[in-house]
């Protein structure tokens, strides 16, 4: 059975019907993805317990952490990382779920812990958070997707139940009892003109940012020692962002190399080879 636009109109209480009912799994995965493709308001269906653990797992969550979850239902993901020491927040738009948060807070003793708060996730400050969950719909999802990019910092971790993030894709994705999990890790901003300083050559380097993958183009200035080496321009291999962390390899005329650093702002501090270092322009 398949439901196309027109339908949806008349019988919007049906359609939500079936929505919820593929957030529960009762119908296949791929007719789910399907058929929500063009909803956006996520109604309310919990993570099984089993799943919360899971992602909380992948979120790497340690103690002190600030965990926010956007749709947060009855408040079982923030609880749960609070009883790992985090911190939390939940926002959900249903007032009623906020009241069965607060309840089941203060049932497992977290509630010091926990802030519920009922409002549209769209207007909550996420700059905080050191892990974003989710349990939305696709196209809620993807209408958040550069709010979670520009707000989040730099390493901040984003685990997705069910749906992702598009041509976002993760970094770890796992399964439990069929339902899929995504793990992100939120890149730095390398795009753009870096001046690149190492102790036997200097070149510019033009990143291409997609994510958390990039290609660059490197420019070699013409040197003479310690080998005579043309100016040239070559691309990049395996341009990767890991949160601050940034890798790529390049030949520069005398064989490939692999360069690490960490991105801070305008500045990339080398990690490997021991020294470099790259300027934004
Ligand atoms: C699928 S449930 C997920 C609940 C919880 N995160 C979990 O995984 O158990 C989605 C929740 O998002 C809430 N929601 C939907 N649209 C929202 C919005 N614009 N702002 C805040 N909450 C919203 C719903 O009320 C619902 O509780």
């Amino acid at each position: 059975m398949r439901f196309v636009m027109p339908f949806l109109a008349p019988a919007p209480r049906l359609f939500k019907t079936v929505v919820a009912f593929a957030f529960l799994g009762i119908v296949s995965g791929a007719l789910a993805a399907d058929d929500i493709l063009f909803e956006r308001e996520s109604p309310y269906v919990p993570s099984p317990q089993d799943v919360v653990d899971r992602m909380i797992d992948l979120a790497d969550i340690k103690p002190g952490d600030y965990l926010i979850d956007l749709g947060s239902g009855d408040g079982r993901i923030v609880i749960t990382a609070a009883k790992r020491g985090a911190r939390g927040l939940g926002v959900d738009i249903d007032p009623r779920r906020i009241q069965e948060s607060h309840a089941n807070a203060a049932a497992a003793g977290m509630s010091h812990r926990v802030v519920f708060e009922q409002k549209d996730l769209f207007d909550t400050d996420i700059g905080k958070a050191d892990v974003v969950t989710t349990y939305l719909l696709p196209l809620v999802n993807l209408d958040l997707r550069p709010r979670l990019l520009e707000q989040m910092r730099p390493g901040a971790r984003l685990i997705t139940h069910a749906f992702h993030m598009g041509e976002w894709l993760p970094d770890t994705t796992d399964i439990i009892r069929g339902r899929v999990l995504y793990a992100y890790v939120i890149p730095a901003k390398a795009a753009g003109r870096w001046k690149v300083e190492n102790e036997d050559i200097n070149f510019f380097l033009d990143i291409d940012q997609s994510y958390q993958t990039f290609r660059a183009a490197a420019h070699i200035e013409k040197r003479t020692l310690p080998t005579s080496i043309d100016a040239h321009t070559t691309q990049i291999r395996d341009g990767r962002l890991n949160g601050t962390e940034i890798s790529f390899a390049v030949d520069l005329g005398a064989g490939p190399r692999v360069f690490r650093g960490r991105v801070d702002n305008n500045t990339i501090h080398g990690i490997s080879p021991r020294g470099w270092k790259a300027i934004r322009q």
